[in-house]
């Protein structure tokens, strides 16, 4: 068996068991990212996707930049016009500082085995997947901004022991909830077009109004529903997707919402409700069927297709399948990308530069470079080795296979 195949079952499996009834949006975004273009567009692509991954990468990309800029003779060597594109893959950063080719900086591997796992891990885990507080929804915002605080606070305290191991796996982790905070909230919609929310993780977040259960009217119903014919291989994944009970709400035609102008309330931060949370105990915090609030929306929550107001208000992808305001996926991005960044200027800023360095292994020493040759060419991939699926014809027939075995 091809092991792109192999690795696509283990990842479907895997997923089946951790997830009861939606498809988790991995997985999904993992097969669509791969097929071609008309099919991406029956999924209502409008615009790249930035994953809690790559938003990590670039935010850290901006900051690590900043440092190498102050150190000494940084600022002849470090073109900070670089910063939003040539820096985003690490390598550039350290060939213009230390003028050699560096394949795979120690900061790049701490990105790719640490901060991106750990990062991605709050969807997935089973204790943080579906609680409103990890991920700045169902209008639970006090609680969202003290698990900030709490998580920054064992940050600083790991990083005071010098544990920097696990004050990078916390980082990572509550980098997530904050990156939330821009695609999952009215944040934008409210004005905040080019600005991040500084108090967020900070006892002053309590000074922004927000809406609460006294609110009972935050969403309109006038999103407007897209309805796309099937191609073969978009009916081959429903079919398959159906036959593995991972949908409820994926059918051919395929159905989206698109939304806007659908959020009633500008003047107080507002997010949506999503299927399936609950709090650490156990309670559900299901949207409520008296009033009239938002959905995150897509095809994963269920709740916005059949509780009013129908379709929803995340920014999380590109896709309309997914984020009924894809629209405002890149803007949303852009921001948790400053805010990430944000984030690290402010533990540099705590801890200073020697133990930012310590922190993230920054610098090389001159013994250090004298090991690495001279004379290398490195592979051109940036970021975590991620499997490509070259073909829509490779899907099709690992379905064919997963279905005969
Ligand atoms: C697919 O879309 C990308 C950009 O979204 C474009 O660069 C590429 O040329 C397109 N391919 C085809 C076959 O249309
Ligand atoms: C680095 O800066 C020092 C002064 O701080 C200067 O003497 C030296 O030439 C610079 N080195 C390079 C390689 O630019
Ligand atoms: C950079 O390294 C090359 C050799 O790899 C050398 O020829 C060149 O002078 C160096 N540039 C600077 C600014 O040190
Ligand atoms: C928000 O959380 C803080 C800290 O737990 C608490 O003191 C405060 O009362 C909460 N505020 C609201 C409005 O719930
Ligand atoms: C923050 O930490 C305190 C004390 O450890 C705990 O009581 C509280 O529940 C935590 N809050 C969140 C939102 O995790
Ligand atoms: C909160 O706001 C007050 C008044 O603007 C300011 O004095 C204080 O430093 C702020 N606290 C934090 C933690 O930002
Ligand atoms: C998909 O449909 C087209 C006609 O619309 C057909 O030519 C093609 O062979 C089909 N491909 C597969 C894999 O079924
Ligand atoms: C899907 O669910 C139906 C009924 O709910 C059941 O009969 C069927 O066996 C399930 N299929 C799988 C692959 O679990
Ligand atoms: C939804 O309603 C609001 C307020 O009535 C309006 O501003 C907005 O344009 C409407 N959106 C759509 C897509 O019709
Ligand atoms: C919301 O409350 C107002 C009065 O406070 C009431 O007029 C309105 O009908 C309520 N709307 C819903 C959807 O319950
Ligand atoms: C660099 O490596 C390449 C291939 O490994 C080799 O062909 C070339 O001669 C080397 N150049 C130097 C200056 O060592």
């Amino acid at each position: 068996m091809k092991l792109d195949c192999f690795l696509l079952f283990v990842i479907l499996i895997l997923n089946k068991q951790l997830v009861h009834s939606f498809i988790p949006a991995s997985i999904i975004n993992f097969l669509i990212g791969k097929v071609d273009n008309i099919t991406q567009n029956s999924f209502g692509k409008i615009s790249e996707t930035l994953t809690h991954e790559e938003i990590v990468r670039r935010g850290l990309a901006k900051s690590i930049t900043k440092f190498f800029y102050d150190q000494k003779n940084g600022s002849e060597r470090i073109n900070l016009n670089k910063i939003s594109n040539d820096y985003y893959d690490y390598r550039n950063i350290y060939f213009d500082y230390y003028n050699k080719t560096i394949c795979e900086p120690k900061v790049k591997e701490i990105m790719d085995v640490e901060l991106g796992p750990n990062v991605a891990l709050v969807d997935i885990d089973p204790t943080t997947k579906d609680m409103p507080y990890a991920h700045f929804d169902a209008e639970t915002f006090n609680q969202s901004n003290n698990r900030v605080i709490n998580f920054t606070n064992a940050v600083y305290n790991y990083l005071s022991i010098k544990n920097y191991e696990k004050a990078r796996e916390l980082t990572a982790q509550i980098l997530h909830t904050i990156q939330d905070f821009y695609s999952h909230s009215n944040w934008l919609e409210m004005g905040n077009t080019n600005q991040i929310n500084k108090l967020i993780g900070t006892s002053n977040f309590s000074t922004i109004p927000v809406v609460d259960a006294s609110v009972n009217q935050t969403c309109e119903s006038n999103c407007t529903l897209v309805e796309v014919p099937c191609n073969n291989y978009t009916q081959l994944m429903v079919d398959f997707l159906k036959a593995l009970n991972l949908t409820k709400i994926l059918d051919c035609p395929i159905k989206m919402y698109r939304c806007a102008g659908n959020l009633v309330t500008l003047d107080k931060l507002v997010s949506g409700f999503y299927t399936g949370q609950r709090l650490e105990d156990g309670t559900s915090v299901p949207k409520p069927k008296n009033m009239l609030k938002c959905s995150h929306g897509g095809l994963i929550d269920v709740d916005s297709w059949l509780v009013f107001p129908k379709g929803g208000i995340n920014k999380d992808s590109g896709y309309y399948i997914f984020s009924p305001r894809a629209d405002l996926h890149l803007q949303s991005a852009n921001l948790a990308i400053s805010h990430t960044e944000y984030y690290f200027d402010q533990i540099r800023k705590w801890i200073g530069d020697k133990e930012f360095d310590n922190f993230l292994e920054l610098t090389y020493t001159d013994a250090e470079l004298a090991k690495i040759s001279n004379n290398v060419t490195c592979t051109k991939s940036i970021g975590s080795t991620i499997i490509k699926f070259k073909s829509p014809v490779l899907i099709f027939n690992c379905f064919i296979l997963y279905f005969l075995i």
